[in-house]
């Protein structure tokens, strides 16, 4: 990639990259807090998070990004070194590098001032503007590749549940002449309007200002996407929305959930995403079974997964 670089990278490249500082973290935290000197016999979730003295909810976030990251494995429930750990992560092992990674997790809380060393008017706010801004990056990368996989051909409408930008709304609207409802929190909505009226969606694409938790967002559909919304729902709150969304639903209406979710293996971003969730308490990353528990409870039946090129997708049938 260095070699790359030089001449100019493509958008994953140079994305990864602006990331990378998750997933080094996660590593020189592991490191720092001996967490691999812990991890040299096979240990269950409360062992090491009583050895390591660790908060076991967050300890499993971490684990799940060491997984991903091919440093810890987990055997029929219990967690130790992966080979390159062992060899390279336990302090004895003659190719030690963890001396200089607890040098470097020292470091790090100095790079997250590097802004203000440089910058005289560096400011962290961000407007809700920027905020659906940032997230139609992703979304725009992510919304043909769903729109593709859940075939909606034959339906006529369509409630995108948090919608942000509109860009998922737009993916599926362009591909199946659906008549697309945006559902997007008061304080949010006005954003989302806009951005749809410079891209042309406007008149398309329909925006309704309500907390759907709360408010009523019309029935009858034939779809309803909920993407990107679990993670930052309390559980109770996932239920109730989920239960919602099939009352609303026509018969025969199809849900589409999506966004990182986990499972036995779980995948780098999902991971990383996951410890994001938790330094920013905003919230978790569900695992996919209980998602598919959820929407069970829900009432809907016909209960499908699939998997994206970086996020994963559960979907059911009202009948
Ligand atoms: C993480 S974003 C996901 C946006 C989009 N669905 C996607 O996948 O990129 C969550 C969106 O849900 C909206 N939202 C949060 N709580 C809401 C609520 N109670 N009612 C309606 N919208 C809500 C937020 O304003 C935000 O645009």
């Amino acid at each position: 990639m260095g070699e790359q670089r030089k001449q100019g990278c493509g958008d994953i490249e140079l994305l990864r990259l602006a990331e990378a500082y998750r997933a080094a973290k996660v590593v020189l935290t592991a490191s720092a807090n001996s967490l691999f000197e812990h991890l040299t016999a096979p240990r269950s979730l409360e062992e090491l998070a009583e050895l390591a003295g660790a908060r076991r909810d967050a300890l499993e976030v971490l684990l799940e990004a060491l997984i991903a990251l091919g440093l810890v494995e987990r055997k029929d429930g219990r967690y130790v070194n992966s080979e390159t750990a062992a060899k390279y992560l336990v302090r004895g092992s003659s190719d030690y590098l963890g001396s200089w990674l607890k040098h470097a997790n020292r470091n790090f809380r100095r790079w997250a001032e590097l802004d203000e060393r440089v910058f005289l008017r560096y400011s962290e706010e961000e407007s809700r503007e920027e905020f659906l801004q940032a997230l139609d990056v992703c979304a725009r990368r992510r919304a043909e590749e769903l729109a593709e996989c859940v075939d909606l051909r034959g339906r006529r409408s369509m409630v995108d549940l948090g919608g942000g930008s509109g860009a998922y709304a737009i993916a599926f609207a362009r591909r199946y002449g659906l008549e697309v409802t945006v559902v997007e929190h008061p304080d949010t909505a006005e954003v989302t309007g806009r951005i749809l009226e410079e891209r042309g969606w406007k008149n398309r694409v329909r925006v309704v200002s309500a907390d759907f938790l709360r408010d009523d967002f019309g029935s009858g559909y034939d779809a309803a996407l909920v993407s990107n919304i679990l993670h930052f729902l309390k559980e109770e709150e996932c239920m109730r929305l989920l239960r919602r969304v099939h009352q609303r639903l026509a018969e025969g209406g199809v849900v589409i959930v999506h966004g990182f979710m986990l499972d036995d293996t779980p995948r780098l971003q999902s991971a990383l995403f996951g410890v994001h969730m938790l330094v920013t308490g905003r919230g978790r990353v569900r695992r996919l079974s209980q998602v598919r528990r959820w929407l069970e409870q829900a009432g809907f039946s016909e209960i499908g997964t699939r998997r994206l090129s970086e996020s994963e997708v559960v979907t059911g049938v009202k009948e």
